[in-house]
């Protein structure tokens, strides 16, 4: 089902702004089955990463508090949850908060708490948070620098802000687009595959590339760490080449690129950039 939420209208430019999105969205069309060794080792770096850096926020011996935002099914949150953070996960989707909870529900010990939300208007109060997170998905968001400086408002000062998000002008969608560009305009064939991976998906607002992710979140935090995840995912032919080698030699193989990508952030498939709130004169906390 979808419904038409929160329009804002734009008097000046004379026309109704409107947000479209599925509030019954389950990600079964994201989460990918039977992952090869590749999707599985990019998945996996970027998750542990995007939480490391998150969990590093934490006070010596005080439990962090944790906002995992657009947070999906909410593996991350228990994830977070499981390693002694207190997490409150807010996402919109009335579906994917249910599936969080009851996911949540089959955990020992203290487990997160889902609210539904957007991330543009966050409903806590300042400084709330040891550290905010979002996983990918700021591609979805239609006012993802508005979602950045409200992420630095809910943290605390010297808290962190983590956002993990694909990188549209990695090598593997170069490559991808040059031999699509070279197959239609001097072969005059049809592109390798009919969803170009360089094209972002028709549910994303945003085509993220490193400098205006980097840029979007200068506005509101004081960036440390622009880090590169996994390099080549998604380069023509790759992913199977890495299910047909022996799982050693795969592994070898996306770890050793991995390493490449941490050298060249601008080439790898994933950035995972995090940074301290800056402070405004109307922020207080
Ligand atoms: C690809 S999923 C990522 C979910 C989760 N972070 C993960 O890593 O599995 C994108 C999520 O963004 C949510 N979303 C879309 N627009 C949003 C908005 N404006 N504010 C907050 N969440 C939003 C969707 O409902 C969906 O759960």
């Amino acid at each position: 089902m979808c419904e038409t939420l929160g329009q804002t209208f734009s008097e000046r430019l004379g026309y109704r702004v409107m947000r479209v999105v599925d509030l019954d969205r389950d990600m079964s069309d994201v989460i990918p089955t039977g992952l090869t060794p590749d999707s599985e080792f990019l998945f996996d770096r970027m998750t542990q990463l995007t939480l490391d850096r998150t969990f590093g926020a934490s006070r010596g011996g005080v439990r962090p508090r944790v906002l995992d935002v657009a947070s999906g099914v909410g593996q991350d949150s228990i994830a977070l949850a499981e390693r002694g953070a207190d997490v409150i996960g807010v996402e919109p989707s009335s579906r994917m908060t249910g599936m969080a909870t009851l996911f949540a529900a089959d955990k020992p010990g203290p487990m997160p708490h889902f609210v539904r939300g957007w991330s543009d208007r966050l409903p806590f109060p300042d400084g709330s948070f040891d550290a905010a997170f979002c996983k990918g998905a700021m591609d979805h968001f239609d006012t993802p620098e508005r979602a950045i400086e409200e992420m630095a408002r809910v943290t605390r000062s010297g808290g962190r802000v983590v956002l993990a998000i694909a990188n549209f002008e990695s090598l593997a969608c170069r490559v991808g687009r040059a031999l699509d560009d070279f197959r239609q305009d001097w072969l005059r064939r049809a592109p390798l595959r009919s969803r170009r991976g360089y094209d972002a998906p028709s549910d994303h607002f945003t085509r993220y590339e490193p400098d205006l992710i980097r840029e979007q979140a200068e506005k509101s935090l004081q960036v440390e760490h622009f880090e590169g995840v996994s390099l080549g995912w998604g380069m023509p032919g790759w992913s199977k080449w890495t299910a047909r080698l022996p799982v050693r030699i795969a592994r070898q193989a996306v770890v050793g690129l991995d390493r490449v990508g941490r050298q060249w952030p601008g080439l790898s498939d994933v950035i995972v950039l995090s940074g301290t709130p800056r402070r405004s004169e109307s922020t207080s906390a």
